[in-house]
Parts: C-alpha cells; structure tokens; sequence
C-alpha cells in the first residue's frame, strides 16, 4: 500500500497505464468545505461548477488511462442545495434559486462526453442522515454511487454481491444501498466514505483472491446453479410483472424457481500459468484512507492521493497499524 502526497492529476500522470483493477473515490464536493492546509489547489474550491466539473473531468480521463480494460471505477459525489452568497456563486444566475444544483448529475454527463461508459446510477441511503429543518422539500439523506467502465465487459462478481431474497435464497444486487455514514474519524474536516460501502465496491470489482502476475486477469468465481425448490404462492404472485401489450404477463416456470448460487471455487481469468498476485486498488483523493483500509483487509495492494499532507501522514499510520494486525491475526491463524 502507497499513500503519495501531492496533486492527484500530477501523480496520476505517473502512474503506468492499464494498472489497475478497481479505482473507489469520493472527490471534494463543489463549495461544500475547505480541505484545509491545501486551501489553494484543492479541487472543491473552483470558482464556477463549470470549472469544478472540468477539473474532475481531467484528473478522471487520467483515471481511465491507468485503469485496466476490464477495470471499473467507483464514483461517489453528493449534492446539496444552493446556499447563495460564497457558495455555488458561479452558477448562470437564472439558477440561483436555492434549488438543487444538480453538479452530480451535470459531472457524470460530463464523464460520459469524455468518453465513459456509464453502467450504473446507484443510491448510497444514509438511515443515519442528520435531521433537516426543511419545509419545502424532502430532507436530503442519499449520495450517488456512479459506476463507470472503459468497456463493457468490466469485471464484476455479481455472486459475490448477491443479496438475500425476502423468502429465502439470493437475487442480484439492487441499485439502492442502506449504510450509515461514517461516524467521525479523527481527522477533522474529512467528508469519509463508510467502509461497509466500499467493501461492497470491492467484492463486486477487485479481484480479492488475486490477479496473474504475467497479464493482470483477475481470478474468477466458478459457479453452479442451484434450484432450491418453488417459492412460496403468494411469493410467485408479486413475480407477475406487466407485459409489453399493458396486459399482464405471467413470469417463466423458471423464473417459479428459488436459486442458489453454489460457488465452487476460482480459477484463473487467463492461461498465461503465472504466479498469483494480488489485485490493485486506486483513490486519488484518499482522505483519511478508507478506501485502502478496506482493500487492506482483502490482502489487496493500492495507491492512494491526497493533496493534503495532514491527511496522509494519519492515513499512513492507520494503515500501518491495520497492517500489523493483520501480521498478528495471520501468525496466531499460524500457530
Ligand atoms: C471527500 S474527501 C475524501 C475522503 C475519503 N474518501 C475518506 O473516506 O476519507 C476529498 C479529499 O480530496 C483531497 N483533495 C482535494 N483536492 C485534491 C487534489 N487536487 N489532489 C489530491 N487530493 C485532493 C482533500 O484533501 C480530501 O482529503
């Protein structure tokens, strides 16, 4: 694991090319904090959106060039209201109206022009969202969690991210995601991403058992189906869905059936018989070092940015003393 000081585009354009498996960040908000310490080069505090959206567009094409093909990345950004003043005070005036102003939705349009394939939209629902004294809307309590591709083929465990199914068994995963945020860690000023949230990203993207040390391929999840007998009748009836004709459509015999997913073991994604290695991990804005904390636990190896020097020298040391845990936990396994 490798936290690097500086500026996440200028790193970035280090790094080697097709690299890595899985990139899981959560950029600096447009005018919602400070980062201090780095108050003149930090991204965050642009201007304009336009601006703000322009810059993360470019440090994310960087992002593209050093993921692999099959590689995914992980984009959360959160929206909040228009406040006036200092705030958002590069917006066309027509839209100053303590309205929403919609920089996620506007930045993955972006990312999408520049050349992403953008294959899914998901909700990151916080159950534990601070109470808001707001009369005209809903009170805000979800994040966006974008999922982007430079083909569209990226690796994805879809078993290892099954859900449980109301009546028993598994079904795929859904696009809404129930995590309480982060509670404070001890850096101050660092908007954290939960790290249930992104072990999730993780078993669905990084190759936790392992890559070939000659190509990259991520070992694969070997599955058989299971049918584990006929759901329940009134469980068969909410499987009715609406046919094309506005009628209704009775679901398959098939579809009657509870699966189950057995895995059976990995095998590797290549026959190049190279040694196994482990899969890696990039954030380039890292905070307090979640995203690598996480990919620790799964024996991954990563490369983290952060343009505050404060941030890195805490996320550093957590990471270390994560890493001998593990030591320990892994000799006394061995004893
Ligand atoms: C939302 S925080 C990331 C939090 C992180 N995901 C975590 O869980 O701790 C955004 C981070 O981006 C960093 N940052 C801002 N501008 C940057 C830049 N130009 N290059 C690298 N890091 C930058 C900030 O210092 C801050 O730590």
């Amino acid at each position: 694991m490798k936290i690097i000081h500086g500026n996440a585009l200028t790193i970035l354009k280090t790094l080697p090319e097709d690299w890595f498996h899985v990139c899981i960040t959560s950029p600096p908000y447009w005018g919602q904090r400070v980062y201090y310490g780095a108050e003149f080069t930090a991204l965050g505090n642009e201007p304009t959106q336009k601006e703000h959206i322009n810059s993360l567009v470019a440090v994310f094409r960087e992002v593209r060039r050093v993921l692999r093909p099959d590689g995914t990345f992980w984009l959360n950004y959160g929206d909040m209201y228009y406040k006036g003043k200092e705030k958002h005070k590069g917006l066309p005036a027509k839209e100053k109206h303590r309205g929403l102003p919609a920089t996620a939705m506007r930045l993955a349009l972006a990312m999408i022009d520049d050349g992403w394939i953008l294959l899914s939209t998901n909700i990151w629902h916080k159950p534990n969202a601070h109470p808001q004294p707001v009369k005209r809307h809903p009170a805000l309590d979800f994040e966006y969690v974008f999922q982007f591709a430079k083909s569209e083929q990226p690796y994805f465990d879809y078993v290892g991210v099954m859900q449980d199914a109301k009546c028993g068994g598994k079904r795929r995963l859904r696009t809404v995601w129930s995590i309480n945020k982060a509670s404070k860690t001890g850096i101050k000023h660092v908007a954290t991403m939960p790290e249930e949230l992104v072990d999730l990203l993780l078993r669905a993207s990084a190759p936790v058992v392992g890559c070939c040390s000659e190509c990259g391929a991520p070992w694969r999840r070997v599955v058989r189906r299971v049918f584990r007998g006929k759901h329940p009748v009134e469980c068969r009836d909410q499987l009715i869905r609406c046919g094309r004709s506005g009628g209704t459509q009775r679901i398959t015999l098939d579809q009657t059936e509870k699966t189950e997913w057995k895995t059976l073991g990995f095998e590797p994604g290549c026959s190049c018989f190279g040694d196994t290695v482990p899969g890696r991990v990039l954030d380039p804005f890292v905070g307090s070092g979640t995203t690598l904390m996480a990919a620790q636990k799964y024996f991954l190896d990563g490369v983290g940015i952060d343009i505050n020097e404060l941030y890195v020298r805490d996320a550093r040391l957590k990471l270390e003393a994560q890493h001998r845990a593990n030591g320990k936990k892994r000799s006394h396994k061995n004893e």
